[in-house]
């Protein structure tokens, strides 16, 4: 297949989980994929942080663990996949600001990935010095490198992942440079790099980018609800729809038929693949902290959101001590789970 019906396969009609630090690991990319997510995304990872990491398959998870040795600190594993599950589905997204670290970053993964993805929206400051994420808006020179070194060299198609620019025009500019480059998609978070994350989505602003390219455009920013992804594709004539808060505030959001389930099964079902894919506790901590506020969402939605816990639930009040997995499960009503999943990986271990 060539890298253009590849890229098809992945960002057209589809629904997409976006790319979260910290969140968007194994578990929770299951998560969304067993709801019923077409395409899911990585968290961002810095190009170097993987390279030295060690390739290894881990018969006990049925995973692809890629491990660093960090001396005292012990191990880290910046990337991890489970290729029964996300074979096909899965984009790799990368921190860059350089062409050379990028191809050693995307070819270290190649065989375990369906795509590479450049983060170009990043706002924040570690990224911007470091000439990443957003700052590749205002280097299309630099981001042009990156995306056509990728593509010449890689097997699995380039997408990238921008904000709107200043202007329209700007950022129409921006979207056909990365098409010349070799960028086989397009994701717009429509907002600009300004813009915080408690601002509402420009969904008004997308139609000239998807006029001016015939390359895939995925929409994102504040599709909350299945009338949100008709909304958003009717508005802007975008191929595929991305999300990442509502995802968090409630992965069923994924499931086809738009039923939502109460989060606390939402939660509990989370925590099983945690314990499927053997989490680290501060992880899974993290992913149902930020199930439970609605801190990060835009303002003019607050209102209307519901958290969904029966009465009874456990909050962030009784997550926040939790120390380890099985103070998680047993808060959340799946400590039975977790044991039933430790002995299973036990007895894998022993075969
Ligand atoms: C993000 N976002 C993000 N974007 C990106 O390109 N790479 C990343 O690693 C991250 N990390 C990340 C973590 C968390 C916790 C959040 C909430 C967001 C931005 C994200 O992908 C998306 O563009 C914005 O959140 C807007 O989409 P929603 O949230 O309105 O669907």
């Amino acid at each position: 297949m060539n890298v253009e019906d590849a890229a098809d396969q992945l960002y057209r009609g589809k629904v997409i989980l976006a790319p979260m630090v910290r969140a968007g690991t194994l578990p929770f990319r299951a998560l969304a994929l067993r709801y019923g997510a077409d395409t899911v995304f990585t968290e961002e990872v810095i190009d170097r942080r993987v390279v030295n990491a060690v390739r290894t398959e881990n018969p006990v998870l049925g995973t692809v663990d890629y491990v660093e040795k960090r001396g005292k600190k012990g191990i880290a594993t910046p990337f991890q996949t489970c290729p029964a599950l996300e074979r096909g589905r899965l984009v790799y997204q990368i921190g860059t600001g350089d062409a050379t670290n990028a191809l050693r970053a995307a070819q270290h993964v190649e065989r375990d990935v369906a795509a590479v993805d450049i983060n170009m929206g990043c706002p924040k400051r570690f990224s911007l010095q470091g000439g990443m994420g957003a700052a590749l808006l205002k280097q299309p020179q630099v981001a042009a490198d990156i995306v056509g070194t990728l593509r010449r060299n890689l097997s699995v198609p380039v997408s990238v992942k921008i904000r709107l620019l200043e202007t329209p025009g700007e950022t129409v500019e921006f979207a056909r440079r990365m098409e010349k480059a070799g960028a086989c998609a397009l994701s717009v978070h429509v907002r600009k790099v300004g813009d915080t994350p408690a601002s509402k989505a420009r969904w008004e602003e997308l139609r000239p980018v998807v006029d001016a390219v015939n390359i895939p455009v995925i929409a994102n920013g504040d599709v909350y609800t299945r009338a949100d992804m008709a909304g958003i594709k009717a508005l802007s004539g975008c191929s595929s729809v991305m999300l990442a808060r509502p995802a968090l505030l409630n992965c069923s959001i994924f499931k086809p038929d738009g039923h939502v389930l109460p989060l606390k099964e939402v939660i509990q079902q989370y925590l099983r693949e945690c314990f499927r894919y053997d989490s680290v506790y501060q992880n899974a901590k993290y992913t149902v902290m930020e199930m439970l506020t609605k801190r990060r969402h835009p303002d003019h939605l607050k209102e209307s959101i519901s958290l969904g816990l029966p009465g009874g639930a456990p909050g962030m009040r009784e997550v926040t001590p939790a120390k380890t997995l099985g103070q998680l499960a047993r808060l959340w009503d799946v400590g039975a789970d977790f044991d039933a999943e430790t002995v299973r990986r036990r007895k894998r271990a022993e075969q």
